[in-house]
């Protein structure tokens, strides 16, 4: 069957680490969607691991580890990482396979990618400027390039003017750019052919005959609910569905297979690039989380914005995920703040919002209601017993369960797998 794992804010949750502790009791581990944009962090033996498109769970070197249909595939980015992991001592081969119908990102769609964000001037969104939203427009314009499509070097060529025609005529007369040439692309990602062959296959079959079986099947998400195309804070969102729904149609299963979904929570809100933020703290206090939670993106380096936890968010995410559960990452970060706040409503105009807004006029100028809980002090980082957690810890993550109604099982309270208290 499948365990799901998704992001219930805006990502950067932490779903790295805990997608590697709970890989240990899968067979295989398969992304369904985004692409380079992500960063997964795993800390190993003091070793910390940053994958952006394959699974977080390679670091066992026993499981299987798909990249699906949903995700954009970026080969100069998959073998950077690749190497990365091989020269580390990790082999990939013969564990690591890529669905077939997953979409290409070429060249074109990053350069795109950043002009096109330049461009919207007080409307950027701040993207990662990997190419994702490109990637995903050509795919749903019908002139993507599938992997098998790159495979049939006639076929790609043929596939690749057509791509390029448009945005060509897009650099040339509008953006005043340089424009891309075919014949290049095409002898630049030829190195990336022979690799990619080895390890294609109809992930859609594979995965459904393993789960036939009785394998367990650990769908990795990225990015989070709040930043899914359809249900996040639109326009400042990624360009993909990183809820729990999009691991069936990014990796060909049914939703009957799906028997577990489980939700990475931080212990406070984060968020990078542009977008509403109503808990966020743009002073000091930001500033210590940030500098205690190390928060800087794993893909691009920029500082996170910085916040109180919003429960109102993670209600939802709870309702539209799903969740049967929810892991708390990071709760030691939160040590030594005398008062720490949980978001709990919105005012706007006169009225009380309960439940997520996605009126944007409203969660953008909303003002917060919030609890405020009595912080501790004690170091927690090497606590694994849920016991022995200070009370005023306890009574933090029984709060924010009691408000979500999903049970909180995990907390982590440090980078390494061993910290990790179990409920
Ligand atoms: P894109 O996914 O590169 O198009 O970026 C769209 C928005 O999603 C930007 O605000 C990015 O900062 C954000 N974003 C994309 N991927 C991640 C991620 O893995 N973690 C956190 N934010 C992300």
């Amino acid at each position: 069957m499948i365990t799901v794992v998704v992001g219930t804010q805006w990502g950067d949750e932490g779903k790295g680490k805990i997608i590697d502790y709970l890989a240990k009791d899968a067979d295989i581990i398969a992304r369904y969607q985004g692409g380079g944009n992500a960063g997964h962090t795993v800390v190993l033996k003091d070793k910390r691991y940053i994958f952006h498109l394959v699974p977080s769970g390679i670091l066992y070197p026993d499981k299987i580890c798909i990249i699906g249909n949903g995700v954009v595939l970026d080969p100069v980015s998959l073998f950077e990482e690749i190497d990365y992991l091989e020269k580390s001592g990790i082999s990939v081969e013969g564990r690591l396979f890529i669905a077939e119908n997953a979409h290409m990102t070429l060249p074109y769609h990053k350069v795109l990618d950043q002009i096109e964000d330049k461009f919207r001037g007080r409307g950027a969104l701040g993207t990662t400027g990997r190419g994702i939203g490109t990637t995903y427009a050509d795919k749903f314009n019908r002139i993507g390039i599938r992997v098998i499509d790159f495979l049939e070097e006639d076929i790609f060529m043929e596939k690749l003017k057509i791509a390029l025609e448009l945005k060509n005529y897009l650099f040339r007369e509008y953006y005043k750019e340089q424009m891309l040439s075919p014949d290049r692309i095409y002898k630049e990602t030829k190195i990336y052919r022979d690799r990619i062959k080895k390890m294609v296959k109809n992930i859609a079959i594979y995965l459904n005959e393993e789960i036939e079986k009785g394998k367990d099947v650990l769908a990795e998400g990225a990015q989070g609910t709040f930043l899914d195309i359809d249900f996040g804070t639109y326009p400042y969102v990624t360009a993909s569905n990183c809820i729990a729904g999009g691991a069936c149609t990014g990796l060909g299963v049914s939703p009957k297979k799906v028997s577990r979904i489980i939700g990475v929570v931080k212990s406070y809100t984060t968020r990078v690039g542009m977008g509403p933020f109503p808990t966020e703290l743009k002073g000091i206090e930001g500033e210590v989380l940030r500098k205690t939670g190390n928060e800087y993106g794993a893909t691009t380096g920029r500082p996170r914005r910085c916040g109180w936890f919003d429960a109102v968010l993670v209600k939802f995410a709870a309702l539209v995920n799903g969740l049967d559960e929810l892991v708390m990452t990071k709760l030691d970060v939160l040590t030594g703040i005398e008062k720490i706040k949980i978001a709990v409503a919105y005012k706007f105009d006169g009225k009380l919002y309960k439940d997520y807004p996605l009126n944007a006029k409203v969660f953008s100028n909303c003002d917060v209601v919030y609890e405020e809980l009595d912080g501790w002090k004690e170091d927690i980082s090497t606590i694994t017993s849920y016991n022995k957690l200070p009370g005023n810890a306890k009574k933090y993550i029984d709060r924010i369960e009691e408000i979500i109604g999903v049970p909180i099982t995990k907390i982590s309270v440090g980078s390494s797998r061993e910290q990790m208290v179990e409920r």
